[in-house]
């Protein structure tokens, strides 16, 4: 199924948040952000800073006309608007499917409010179905496989995939995510874990989804 619709539906019920200026807006990534990222010309300037979650939205965000700033720059950020791989009602997300999920739970961090957007297809009631991405230091990838799978997931190598950080990528299988933030911890502790694609810890400030006609918001 196309869900394209859908995403564009969510950005564009996130731009409500944007119309009446935000000082720093974090932009995440993947293609409902694209989607986003295409309509916020038109509020170029109600925008004073924008920092980027990945190389390939900063030069999206380029190429639409914007200048991209550093967080270190910046300090905090207004709002942060990213998508994800699956969502729960309890605001808990998995990320990294598109393997920016270090710069992202940063700017999640930094910013005073999260918007996650998302088409239908992402709300799940447990999160785990999609494999879980750990950014891993390389030459730890084999050692956090094999923890992972004294936690019953498997683990499989995203051979040749290197992140904006230069590190590897390790997406686990069949978790069991009952208690996100429990698992966030866990998975947290094994040396050479970068980061974890739970966002329980910090999860989002408001739900977007989108549908085939509109978009409903949630407000954790
Ligand atoms: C990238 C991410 C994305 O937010 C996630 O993969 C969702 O992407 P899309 O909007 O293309 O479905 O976490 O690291």
């Amino acid at each position: 199924m196309d869900f394209s619709a859908q995403k564009k539906n969510a950005a564009a019920a996130a731009l409500e948040h944007i119309e009446n200026g935000v000082s720093g807006l974090g932009i995440g990534t993947g293609s409902t952000v694209n989607e986003l990222i295409a309509m916020l010309p038109q509020y170029k300037d109600r925008i004073e800073t924008v920092v980027s979650s990945s190389e390939a939205s900063t030069q999206l965000l380029q190429q639409y006309g914007f200048e991209v700033s550093e967080l270190n720059d910046v300090g905090s950020l207004e709002l942060y608007i990213d998508g994800a791989d699956e969502v729960t009602k309890h605001f808990d997300l998995l990320k990294g499917g598109g393997g920016a999920l270090t710069r992202e739970k940063i700017l999640a961090g930094a910013a005073r409010k999260f918007i996650c957007i998302a088409d239908e297809s992402k709300l799940v009631g447990m999160l785990g179905s999609f494999p879980l991405p750990i950014e891993v230091i390389p030459m730890a990838r084999s050692f956090v496989g094999r923890q992972s799978i004294k936690m019953r997931g498997q683990p499989f190598w995203r051979e040749g995939y290197i992140t904006d950080n230069g590190n590897e990528i390790i997406d686990i299988h069949n978790l069991s995510i009952v208690n996100p933030k429990e698992m966030e911890s866990r998975l947290n502790q094994i040396p050479g874990v970068v980061t974890v694609g739970l966002f329980a810890h910090r999860g989002a400030d408001v739900l977007i989804i989108g549908d085939a006609t509109g978009a409903k918001t949630f407000q954790n």
